[in-house]
């Protein structure tokens, strides 16, 4: 069965590796040989094992009816869009890693691939290497989903667990991670939420089988997470990491990204540095928890390629997947009610303000820090507005009490 790949990029050179080097059992796995015969890429790369194969012409790979199965890691949402679109059009079926994509276009894409009767593939998506959109597919199918909190961006995980390890600044650590190479130049996709928000749009549509519009997810990124939220955090015996959640509440669904305090009995608060953990309540199976190694070459690449094999053992027919055009109407937030930490200036009339508190042994000057009863988003927003001296507010996520 022959394979394109779309983008010799980080991914897309990691499909070919995985494909290459584990091909026999790959085979033995698909049930037939998968080969890759072309590499669509604006660059040449001479000297590359796989060079013969480069092509330019996406044009090449569409008209090629020997081409069963495409490999998009291209990433952005044009011109692959495009492209992808094509190729299932064509009858030929699509793996991807690409989460722009897929929170804009899934259901479409998935759409399309049904009419043909082709495959539209994920898993690379969301966790990179870290199987969820299969188990959330087909292994969950019973359950409803109640919950699903995920530490869904490995650079956000590894720059919250600097601060917290090394007692450092958000800015000191940022910057140490991209001369690392772990944080990209331009960081603020992954600090700011925007990558977790598409990632738990994709998980959510899944979830509730309808269309999560990332737009419509409140997201709140780390930067404003300070090395004195991250002392307090560890005085408690807690830690702070940013989520992606959504939520079945009495007024709906609800999602956001923003960073949450948690303590040691939440299912995610051992998953540190660049992993990811994807933590599910289902209405039947209870918790479970999903880990491992969310984004880089390999790990990525290994999805991807599950992907191919499982195209490979579908031809001809379509993998159910309910995820429809129609939209999910999310719940407001406002409603949502969380417990709080909170740091305040000294002065602040912290009763008057918030009622009955846990106060916090001080570990700043000049400044007071409590948790609050549940509150809810609507009224905290307005007493923040109201008031003057909040230095900061960290939601609560506690599993033990
Ligand atoms: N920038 C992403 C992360 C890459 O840090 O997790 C994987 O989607």
């Amino acid at each position: 069965m022959n394979v394109a790949v779309l983008g010799y990029g980080t991914v897309g050179s990691g499909v070919v590796e995985v494909l290459t080097e584990n091909q026999d059992s790959i085979d033995v796995k698909a049930g037939k040989e998968i080969r890759v015969k072309y590499i669509l890429d604006l660059r040449d790369f001479p000297g590359d094992p796989h060079e013969d194969k480069i092509v330019h012409d996406f044009k090449v790979i569409l008209e090629d009816d020997s081409v069963k199965v495409v490999v998009e890691t291209m990433g952005g949402v044009h011109p692959a869009y495009e492209f992808v679109k094509d190729c299932l059009q064509r009858g030929k079926s699509v793996c991807t890693s690409n989460k722009e994509l897929v929170a804009v276009h899934g259901a479409e894409l998935l759409s399309i691939a049904r009419e043909k009767r082709v495959n539209f593939l994920f898993e690379a998506s969301v966790g990179g290497g870290i199987p969820i959109i299969r188990p959330l597919n087909q292994s969950l199918t019973a359950d409803k989903i109640l919950e699903i909190s995920g530490i869904l961006n490995g650079t956000t995980n590894y720059i919250l667990t600097k601060m917290t390890e090394e007692g450092l600044d958000f800015d000191t650590v940022l910057k140490d991670a991209q001369e690392k190479g772990y944080a990209e130049r331009n960081p603020e996709a992954d600090v700011e939420g925007y990558d977790a928000c598409r990632k738990i749009a994709i998980l959510t549509s899944l979830a509730h089988g309808k269309q999560v519009d990332y737009e419509d997810i409140y997201t709140e990124g780390i930067t404003k997470i300070t090395d004195i939220d991250i002392k307090y955090a560890k005085a408690m015996g807690t830690s702070i990491k940013i989520f992606g959640m959504s939520r079945v509440t009495e007024d709906g669904v609800i999602a956001m990204v923003a960073p949450f305090m948690i303590d040691k009995a939440h299912p995610l608060f051992p998953v540190n540095d660049v992993f990811n953990g994807i933590f599910v309540k289902g209405n039947m199976l209870g918790d479970a928890m999903f880990y491992g190694r969310g984004a880089g070459k390999l790990p990525t690449a290994s999805a991807v390629v599950a992907d191919v094999v499982d195209a490979a053992k579908h031809e001809g027919t379509t993998i159910m997947t309910i995820w429809s055009q129609e939209k999910l109407k999310l719940a407001p937030i406002d409603g949502a009610k969380f417990r709080r930490f909170v740091r305040v200036r000294d002065g602040f009339n912290i009763a008057g303000k918030f009622g009955n508190v846990t106060v916090l042994e001080p570990q700043a000057e000049g400044e007071k820090a409590f948790i609050t009863r549940p509150v809810s988003e609507a009224d905290y927003k307005k007493t923040a507005e109201e008031t003057d001296g909040i230095l900061s507010m960290i939601r609560l996520d506690f599993k033990g009490q």
